[in-house]
């Protein structure tokens, strides 16, 4: 009997294959565990046979088994004889309960909320909508804000972004030129508080109410001076308050979609005075010439996709999209830099 061999680039292309179309289940098991506080208890508690950790839980063991024994093999957890499950350097960056972290992340990515947005992307595709206020009938932000869990996780996995990405940036960026930096969309305050705990300067939170409701708390938290920040709640497509003589939008203007980010824009230069400047704070999408993964392991145009499922904005932009827009409305480039992770900068002035 004679069998065809198979050719080494086709088991390769296969394997490629199998890892992205399986992916998903990777996501779940996580979401799951996180969900089911499975990391925060093999933290806390130390390692735990599969049926202690099911009572804890209130889940099934024998199904619960599957979703244990899957994460073990991506080295999530690890098993050990007699079903019993402990926890690992990734897991341990999945708990929830002590600050943000990445299982913040994971739950606000893969929530369900988010995942009925997917099942109608191919429609959507069709008609233009936004998946997820195609699937949801309304928008993230204002989803986040009707429902508490998912505003609580949302909050923590941007302040998780942030925590990942601040210090490889302030090792690059120097902010000690600018009197006051405002720090537009920022969240719960963790930029602007590294920006004035390390360089001296005054900083301006300007958020939607809702989010701004905890920021107060957590800036304390921070070891902020009570008078280094002010936080002002409104809204960017209204007007933005001035005395900053720098803003900073941190994962904020791709949100938007180019119409939309030009009134943003406009609304930026009214705020800030002659020699203000824009700092957009971004992962930019790679060139066709570019390498496609960022240093810590973002594929920006992967990661573009989920943005642009989630929210109405134009995804994440190359650079040179990004300078366009900022030209079109007012300004010029002055600076770029990148940074160790999938956070870059851009330095925009205002033309004269
Ligand atoms: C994608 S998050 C980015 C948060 C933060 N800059 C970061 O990188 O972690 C966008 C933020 O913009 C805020 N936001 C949304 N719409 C806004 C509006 N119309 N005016 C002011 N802030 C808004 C949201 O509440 C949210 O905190």
């Amino acid at each position: 009997m004679t069998t065809t061999p198979v050719s080494t680039s086709s088991i390769e292309a296969k394997k490629k294959l199998f890892d992205m179309v399986l992916a998903f289940v990777k996501s779940q098991c996580i979401y799951t565990a996180a969900r089911l506080g499975i990391f925060n208890l093999l933290q806390d508690e130390g390692e735990q046979s599969l049926e202690s950790i099911a009572e804890k839980t209130n889940t099934k063991p024998e199904r619960l088994y599957f979703v244990l024994r899957a994460l073990a093999h991506l080295d999530v957890l690890k098993q050990k004889p007699g079903r019993v499950f402990a926890s690992t350097e990734l897991s341990d960056l999945l708990v929830t309960n002590k600050g943000p972290s990445m299982g913040h992340f994971a739950m606000h990515i893969i929530e369900p909320a988010q995942w009925d947005a997917w099942k109608v992307l191919e429609d959507a595709l069709h008609t233009g909508e936004v998946p997820f206020e195609r699937a949801n009938g309304k928008g993230v932000y204002q989803f986040c804000q009707d429902n508490e869990w998912s505003g609580d996780v949302f909050i923590n996995a941007m302040s998780f972004l942030t925590n990942h990405a601040v210090d490889a940036l302030m090792d690059v960026y120097d902010f000690s030129r600018f009197e006051t930096v405002m720090d537009v969309g920022g969240g719960q305050g963790g930029l602007i508080a590294r920006i004035v705990k390390r360089f001296g300067c005054k900083g301006i939170l300007f958020e939607v109410p809702y989010v701004a409701e905890t920021a107060a708390a957590y800036l304390q938290q921070q070891g902020v001076d009570k008078d280094a920040v002010q936080i002002i709640t409104g809204d960017v497509f209204v007007e933005i308050p001035k005395g900053a003589d720098a803003i900073v939008m941190k994962y904020f203007i791709s949100a938007w979609n180019d119409e939309d980010a030009m009134k943003i824009l406009h609304n930026c230069k009214q705020a800030l005075p002659p020699h203000g400047k824009i700092i957009l704070l971004q992962a930019f999408v790679p060139d066709l010439d570019e390498p496609k993964v960022a240093p810590d392991g973002v594929m920006p145009g992967v990661f573009a996709v989920q943005v642009n499922v989630a929210v109405p904005g134009g995804g994440w932009r190359t650079r040179q999209h990004f300078q366009e827009l900022f030209e079109k409305s007012g300004f010029v480039l002055e600076k770029v830099v990148d940074t160790q992770t999938n956070l870059s900068a851009m330095e925009f002035g205002r033309k004269s």
